[in-house]
């Protein structure tokens, strides 16, 4: 994980853009800290958990990188009394919503780069004419504009991660330059996921990157070919609690992984993968997850009753947030353990 931390730090350094991690990842307060000593500018979260935790260790620069959510705008503006937290908007309803709560929101206009989850549509006017209601907003701060390229995720290889993420930049810079064309200011363009980052040319005029995956990397994240295995630093440590003659069955099922199906994972579907030996960085190929139920995790290969195995999940972030409490390992050894803050 030390060595992930640093390597998107040196990446964004090199691109010559801030980064400011998405910590919904790890949702660790630790590990946000080692982020920010390596150089992070600010951070992103997913909940207002995160933001509240985050905020009361002394993270003083959080955008909430999820769609205002109107009904917790009082929790949002108690935490902004003690850290400059950014909302992100993509509609006149919760600009209003927010002008009408009276405080000085700093507020990010959501843009979709072609994900089409949620994000104004960069060719409507509407995405004109909400920059205008932001910047023109006598009570909140319009902070610039951010996206999420998550379709970068069904790329199939290298060069599709990297068309995506060019288009995320190209999208994103070119809407900046009609916007100001419009004689609106804006100052910071937000871009970013871990495999559009890993593939990404140049992020020429692009401000800032919003990563969070790479801290774990996953075995998503093997598939896409954005890491290798023995990059991918959150895994689950099972036990083997009954095999027969063409299975096992582990103690960690969805409530340990999550139901993500990940990738396929070279044409195998697989709900996670296991490690040669808990020491190893090599993938098992004659074993992995083929299904699961709440507790249950069901592997298609006999395996010694009362051994281990080591996990690596489809999908880290989801992994992680099954728990509450991570073991930070160095080697051997179990060198502390870190609160996930999973409320939300
Ligand atoms: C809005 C937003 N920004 C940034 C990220 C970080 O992307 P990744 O986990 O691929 O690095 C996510 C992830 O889902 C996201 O939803």
């Amino acid at each position: 994980m030390g060595r992930n931390l640093a390597s998107m730090q040196a990446r964004c350094d090199g691109l010559g853009v801030a980064l400011r991690p998405h910590v919904k990842t790890h949702k660790c307060v630790e590990i946000g800290r080692m982020q920010r000593d390596l150089g992070a500018r600010g951070i992103t979260v997913a909940t207002l958990e995160e933001a509240r935790a985050f905020a009361e260790d002394g993270f003083d620069d959080i955008t909430w990188a999820f769609p205002a959510i109107l009904s917790r705008v009082p929790e949002a503006r108690e935490i902004a009394a003690r850290a400059t937290l950014r909302l992100i908007v993509d509609s006149r309803v919760a600009i209003e919503a927010l002008e009408r709560d009276g405080f000085p929101h700093h507020v990010w206009l959501e843009v979709d780069c072609g994900d089409h989850r949620s994000g104004v549509d960069p060719g409507a006017p509407e995405a004109i004419a909400l920059a205008h209601a932001l910047a023109d907003s006598r009570s909140l701060v319009f902070d610039g504009i951010l996206t999420h390229a998550g379709h970068s995720y069904a790329a199939p290889d290298h060069a599709g991660r990297l068309a995506v993420a060019r288009q995320e930049r190209d999208v994103m810079t070119a809407l900046a330059d009609r916007l100001r064309r419009e004689g609106l200011a804006v100052d910071a363009i937000s871009v970013g996921s871990t495999p559009g980052m890993t593939a990404v040319d140049h992020l020429d005029g692009v401000t800032e990157a919003r990563p969070g995956n790479y801290a774990y990397f996953d075995a998503t994240q093997v598939a896409l070919g954005a890491c290798a295995p023995g990059d991918c630093a959150l895994t689950v440590l099972a036990s083997v609690v009954s095999s027969s003659r063409d299975h096992a069955v582990v103690d960690a099922g969805a409530l340990a992984l999550s139901k993500d199906v990940g990738r396929g994972n070279g044409g195998r579907p697989s709900m996670g993968r296991l490690f040669e030996d808990p020491g190893s960085a090599a993938l098992r190929e004659d074993a992995r997850l083929i299904s699961l139920s709440q507790e249950h995790g069901v592997v298609d290969a006999p395996l010694a009753v009362g051994s281990r195995v080591r996990i690596l999940p489809n999908h880290s972030c989801l992994a992680n947030a099954c728990f509450d409490h991570v073991h930070a390992v160095r080697g051997e050894d179990v060198v502390d353990g870190w609160r996930v803050r999973r409320e939300r």
